[in-house]
């Protein structure tokens, strides 16, 4: 897929973005890094709790940090997520909530990169991650 922007590059700013995760509990530091449709980058990490329920996931840290920023319109998100001091040795898919979050703001074609390393990742939109999902034209009308 030719893409028109620097994917690995939105890659670099999610692995920083991954070294500020606040996560005492689960040890597993996640960054993000969403790029809007204006161009601008709004990285985000995890947010841990001692009520685990208040949890917030890296990508929407991010989403929330550039919604309030004023933006509203998003191109793609990189991803990097793995145990702290360990090797990356998986993808770090969203999860069904951040997912839910994406639908909000973008279309099927919003780009969804997950990485393990700057030679190692792969490309989706969220149409495939999010098949069939539930958005706000559904209750126009209700
Ligand atoms: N986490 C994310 O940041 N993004 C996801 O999509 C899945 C999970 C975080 C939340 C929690 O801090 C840690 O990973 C373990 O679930």
């Amino acid at each position: 897929m030719e893409e028109t922007f620097d994917l690995k590059k939105l890659i670099l700013q999610a692995m920083g973005a991954r070294t500020k995760a606040y996560c005492p509990y689960s040890n597993y530091q996640v960054g993000a890094a969403l790029l809007s449709s204006q161009g601008r980058v709004y990285p985000g990490c995890n947010l841990e709790n001692a009520s685990y329920g208040a949890t917030v996931c890296a990508e929407r840290v991010a989403f929330f940090r550039a919604v309030q920023e004023g933006e509203r319109e998003f191109r793609a998100i990189a991803i990097v997520g793995g145990r702290k001091d360990q090797k990356i040795d998986s993808y770090a898919y969203p999860c069904g909530i951040c997912r839910q979050v994406m639908k909000e703001f973008c279309g099927d074609d919003f780009l969804i990169i997950v990485a393990k390393s700057l030679e190692d990742y792969k490309v989706m939109t969220l149409g495939e991650l999010l098949p069939h999902g539930f958005g706000g034209e559904q209750l126009s009308g209700a």
